[in-house]
């Protein structure tokens, strides 16, 4: 009994730590990875980064397509969900770690999947340390005030440089001021 209590406290703490400080698990949807990667051109060799990787299935869909994979994962469980689903793919790796102080200026294509009230600070992350032909896929959430490059049924695609022309210093720092742009999820 002790050992469930245990357990089940563990399971809901990992959880309710990624909801708190980014974002709660929810999945990509499968069906969209082929369009997403390839419109942002992932392949050989292309340094690829899914800022809270979840099951690790995005990571997958590109390691298959050759690209050099790494996420972070704030969960434990899922960590180790994702360290598994990668585990025989030589070009993929999978840390334990918070997004927010992971360097991204050495990746091709970052993924994330957030959520609304984080996106302000994301893009202020992401307007000093992409490399300049970086591309940024955002799953369902648009960034406030910056323009993507394409939209695909459930995400935004943005350059690098479109980040490098935002104000930051007027980026909303909370909800107020951000747009409505949540796409709609559809399967
Ligand atoms: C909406 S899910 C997306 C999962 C995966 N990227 C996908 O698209 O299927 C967000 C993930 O980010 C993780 N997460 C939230 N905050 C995080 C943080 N600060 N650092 C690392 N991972 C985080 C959550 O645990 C969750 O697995």
């Amino acid at each position: 009994m002790f050992w469930l209590i245990f357990i089940s406290i563990i399971i809901i703490f990992s959880f309710g730590i990624g909801a708190f400080i980014g974002a709660p698990w929810v999945p990509a949807f499968e069906q969209d990875f082929d369009e997403l990667l390839t419109k942002t051109k992932v392949g050989k060799g292309t340094e690829f980064i899914d800022l809270g990787c979840g099951n690790g299935k995005v990571l997958e869909a590109a390691a298959k397509r050759g690209a050099i994979v790494t996420g972070y994962e704030i969960n434990p469980v899922l960590w180790l969900v994702s360290w598994w689903r990668v585990r025989s793919y030589p070009n993929a790796s999978v840390w334990i770690g918070n997004m927010w102080g992971v360097h991204l200026d050495h990746y091709d294509v970052v993924f994330l999947f957030l959520i609304h009230h984080h996106m302000p600070r994301m893009a202020r992350k992401l307007s000093h340390s992409l490399k300049p032909n970086a591309r940024v896929i955002s799953y369902v959430y648009e960034f406030p005030g910056i323009k993507p490059s394409h939209k695909t049924r459930n995400s935004f695609l943005y350059q690098a440089k479109a980040f490098g022309t935002i104000d930051t210093k007027v980026l909303p720092k909370k909800n107020s001021g951000l747009q409505k742009t949540k796409s709609k999820h559809t399967k």
